[in-house]
């Protein structure tokens, strides 16, 4: 079924695609017509930073950035769902077009720009929830703030989803968002972690809970940069490394009419790119902090394939735009047998 839906959604202009089939889901949902249509997928219970996963697949950040769709998708039978990136006040993005699909080449290049309804609409969102599986909320810093006042957005939007989320992603990783990315070194990453580990220490005794923060990286990284930036994740007792965002290189997809479109690209292209990053972690950090794997899964072999480079969970974006729901199931099925086989 998602193949028609999809040969209609990929006709129209992708932004208009994305609203559409969201509104049609979240409508569905309401009106209790989306389970009938859903497949179950199986059990894989996994614990990760203290908090028990269904399964270990994931819907990544930015598809539902304002927390308007999570209880439709979470039926999609997602182990968990990252919505955001949220910033502390609205903001509407780059302008359009900022979308755009390479079909031939299995890719997504955006530069959406962090558009949102602001962390206020997001938490009256979450108040609604009918989910129950893990719900990620991914925070990030207004265009406007200047790098170094960044910690006091991301302090803003702590303070406002605290209590309603299960974990918290930080995204300093973004390519749209210009001089986020630089948030990820040196001095300016190390006091950035060092408030909001501060931040959280404080809302977890206001709130007598534990919530914890992931961090969130680019694949766009040196072999040096990435051994400081994960000697400052342990340093900073991170609860989690979310790797990795879109990139900035253009490597897979230089026969595209889009290739000089700026922006982050995801997809097919990304895969190995991605999976390599968690490899590199995976050695850096020895066990002392669990991966997020993400970028360019598109079948249940890559997903698969990140476990075994040493993610403890998976996400998906493109790959779930390009398959459908399928996606989510066969990646459970595919990293169950994986640990089977590892485990016999
Ligand atoms: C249209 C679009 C919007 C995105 N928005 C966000 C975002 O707001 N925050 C974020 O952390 N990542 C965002 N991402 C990155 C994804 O969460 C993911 O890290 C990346 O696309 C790689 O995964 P994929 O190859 O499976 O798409 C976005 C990706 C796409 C394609």
């Amino acid at each position: 079924m998602y193949s028609i839906a999809q040969k209609i959604l990929f006709a129209l202009n992708p932004e208009t695609a994305h609203e559409l089939s969201l509104d049609f889901m979240g409508a569905a949902e309401r009106l209790h017509l989306l389970k009938p249509f859903v497949k179950t997928v199986p059990a894989q219970p996994v614990e990760v930073m203290g908090l028990t996963f269904p399964n270990p697949v994931g819907l990544a950040a930015g598809l539902d950035k304002n927390g308007d769709y999570f209880n439709a998708l979470g039926q999609l039978g997602f182990g968990f769902i990252e919505i955001g990136t949220i910033t502390p006040v609205s903001q509407p993005g780059n302008p359009e077009p900022r979308l755009f699909r390479l079909v031939d080449e299995q890719a997504i290049i955006n530069r959406m720009g962090f558009n949102n309804k602001g962390v206020a609409h997001l938490v009256e969102q979450v108040k609604r929830r009918r989910y129950n599986g893990v719900l990620g909320i991914n925070i990030g810093k207004n265009k406007v703030t200047p790098e170094e006042n960044a910690l006091s957005d991301y302090e803003k939007c702590m303070d406002a989803v605290y209590d309603c989320a299960d974990y918290i992603a930080v995204n300093i990783s973004s390519p749209n968002t210009p001089g986020l990315r630089n948030l990820q070194f040196g001095e300016l990453f190390d006091q950035l972690l060092k408030g909001i580990k501060n931040k959280q220490a404080a809302l977890a005794e206001q709130y007598g809970k534990y919530v914890p923060v992931a961090v969130k990286i680019a694949p766009d990284m040196t072999d040096e940069e990435l051994e400081s930036v994960v000697e400052t994740l342990v340093a900073n007792n991170i609860d989690a490394v979310i790797a990795t965002n879109t990139t900035v290189g253009r490597e897979g997809v230089e026969n595209s009419t889009h290739v000089d479109e700026a922006g982050g690209l995801s997809g097919a292209p990304l895969t190995e790119k991605s999976t390599l990053v968690i490899k590199k972690l995976a050695k850096l950090l020895d066990g002392k902090m669990p991966i997020i794997g993400v970028g360019g899964i598109m079948d249940g072999e890559d997903a698969a394939a990140k476990i075994a480079a040493g993610a403890s969970l998976v996400q998906l974006y493109s790959g779930f735009i390009y398959r459908g729901p399928e996606l989510i199931s066969e990646s459970v099925k595919a990293i169950k047998v994986a640990k089977s086989v590892v485990s016999d």
